[in-house]
Order: structure tokens, then C-alpha cells, then sequence
């Protein structure tokens, strides 16, 4: 069993939600930074929403290119698995 995550400070409206698109992006709504490791923030201008890669196969990564639809990356478990 795994444990819980300590819920973050502030008030939910505050918070962004990150949804798992089916085989596809990471969507991210609300307020929200992006950050490499080497610290470079990207610029979001005025966007509410972000869809970051999980794929692996995007040439703009953090974010999503639409290279999930050419590679046919699958989230959802085939029956049968
Ligand atoms: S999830 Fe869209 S390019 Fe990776």
C-alpha cells in the first residue's frame, strides 16, 4: 500500500490540476511554472493550459508535439494484459 502524499499549502482553487489525457499529454490547467533542471523557466505567456510529453517521443520537449499520435503511445491497458 502506498502512503499518501502530504497535500500541498493553499486553498484548492489555488492549485493546478494535471490530468492524464488518454494515450496522449500530460494537461495542465491553472497556475503553473515550467522549469528545467538547469533552472531555465519557459515561457508560458498568457496560455491557462500546458500539455506536457509523457510519451518520450515529442521534438519540443517538456511539451507535447503531437508526436504521440505518429509513435501510437497507449496509456490504457489492452485487454487481454
Ligand atoms: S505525449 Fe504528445 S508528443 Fe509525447
Amino acid at each position: 500500500m502506498s502512503t499518501p502524499l502530504p497535500r500541498p499549502a493553499g486553498d484548492a482553487a489555488d492549485l493546478a490540476t494535471v490530468t492524464p489525457l488518454d494515450d496522449g499529454p500530460l494537461q495542465v490547467e491553472g497556475a503553473f511554472r515550467v522549469v528545467d533542471p538547469d533552472g531555465t523557466t519557459h515561457d508560458l505567456g498568457d496560455r491557462p493550459s500546458a500539455y506536457l510529453c509523457r510519451c518520450g517521443a515529442s521534438a519540443r520537449k517538456p511539451f507535447c508535439d503531437g508526436s504521440h499520435l505518429r509513435v501510437g503511445f497507449r496509456t490504457a491497458a489492452e485487454p487481454g494484459q
